[in-house]
């Protein structure tokens, strides 16, 4: 078993999508690699839809027990079953529609503005480098509950915790300064709780390792996720100046602007699974121990399911998206993603008329994927 090795291929542009295409018209599961291991790509819509919700052969803890836990510590992330939805249960409540919404107006908003506020009176900026590198970090040191640092500072140690598979000792440093910030928080918020999700963990009954465990885990994956979509995001609108327009004059478009966004071009383009036992993925039955690629980039062009699927169409009503997962593991963090995607969106088009594009990279990478620049001018 071979196939393209998609830990660091770029796969720009169209790449990605016609490879996906390829393996969706081929019959069964189509081979690649993941650092250096055989794997069966998976990018059939309903073969998505079925497999990851079968968590007895196919559960979402074991990949992540080797990529996360070794540097988050136990966190729901890496398990499965009962245990799964307790913890889960537990961890999350403020990421509930109403205290996202609130969060919102209240905090992200504001935010927001701040982060225009330093490039909107120059005329021009990289929307990447100068917004969606910023407010997601901003963002989610705020919704923590941690201060709002240096943004350099907070991608570096997301980068060293998520490369821990790569350089161990490194994501071990970002773990122990991420512990350094919240500590003293802890003190703090021990005395006086906090519309905050740091105070809300130490009070649904985790001892103080948990509630470290799971601080790391929000602050790692909450922010890098939702910086990609933006980036993809600002590219998909800004190469479509007709988008432009319709947005700056009826915002009420702007959530459609967002969930196309994430049908084209999901961050998370691909994610692995383990099978733990002999078990069928559409018509292929794969061994116990098989490397699954779920192909969510592939599912959200499958044109069983979606008309014209490579057109960026805002008015599209048909299925649900796969960009957040599928089953037990369907991402808890959705709401503040999408919200935060559509609230940058109109602050852009808000506080930037005559928004237009100058240069957009393509989206690049085939596991995480996202556009590394979005330069662009207006009226100042
Ligand atoms: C556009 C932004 C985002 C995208 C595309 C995204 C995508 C995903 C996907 C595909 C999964 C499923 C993983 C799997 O099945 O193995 C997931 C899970 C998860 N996401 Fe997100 N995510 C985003 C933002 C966020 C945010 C803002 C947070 C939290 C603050 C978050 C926290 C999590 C967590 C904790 C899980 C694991 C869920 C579990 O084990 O039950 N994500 N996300």
């Amino acid at each position: 078993m071979t196939g393209p090795e998609l830990t660091t291929a770029l796969l720009p542009g169209q790449q990605l999508h016609e490879l996906l295409a390829a393996a969706r018209s081929a019959p069964g599961l189509t081979p690649a690699r993941l650092l250096g291991q055989p794997a069966l790509l998976v990018t059939r819509y309903a073969d998505l839809k079925a497999f990851m919700v079968d968590e007895t052969s196919f559960p979402g803890g074991p990949v992540y027990q080797f990529s996360v836990e070794p540097v988050c510590g136990p966190t729901f992330i890496s398990m499965d079953g009962e245990e799964h939805v307790a913890v889960r249960q537990q961890a999350m409540p403020a990421f509930r529609s109403r205290p996202v919404s609130r969060f919102i107006d209240d905090q992200l908003l504001p935010l927001a503005h701040e982060v225009v506020d330093r490039f909107a009176l120059r005329g021009e900026a990289d929307l990447v480098a100068e917004l969606s590198a910023v407010l997601p970090y901003w963002a989610i040191s705020r919704k923590l509950g941690l201060p709002v640092g240096s943004e350099e500072k907070q991608r570096a140690v997301t980068r060293a915790l998520l490369a821990h598979v790569a350089d161990p000792a490194g994501a071990q440093r970002a773990a122990g300064a991420i512990d350094d910030v919240v500590r003293p928080v802890m003190e703090q918020r021990r005395r006086e709780p906090q519309d905050d999700v740091l105070s809300q963990l130490m009070t649904a009954g985790m001892d103080e390792q948990q509630v470290l465990s799971h601080v790391r885990l929000l602050y790692a994956v909450g922010a890098t996720t939702t910086a990609d979509a933006m980036s993809n995001l600002f590219r998909n609108v800004l190469t479509r100046p007709e988008l432009v327009a319709r947005a700056a004059a009826d915002p009420a478009v702007v959530p459609s602007l967002v969930s196309e966004s994430l049908r084209t071009e999901p961050p998370v383009a691909v994610l692995p699974r383990l099978a733990t036992q002999e078990a069928a993925v559409g018509n292929t039955v794969v061994p116990g121990g098989t490397l699954l690629l779920a192909a969510l980039a592939g599912g959200n062009r499958d044109p069983e399911v979606f008309t014209d699927p490579d057109a960026f169409d805002p008015d599209r009503d048909e299925a649900e998206v796969l960009s957040f997962g599928v089953g037990p593991k369907f991402c808890p963090g959705w709401n503040l993603a999408r919200s935060q995607l559509a609230a940058a969106l109109t602050v852009v088009l808000d506080r930037l008329p005559g928004l237009e594009l100058v240069e957009a990279a393509e989206p690049q990478g085939a596991i995480l994927r996202a556009t590394p620049s979005v330069r662009v001018r207006w009226r100042r």
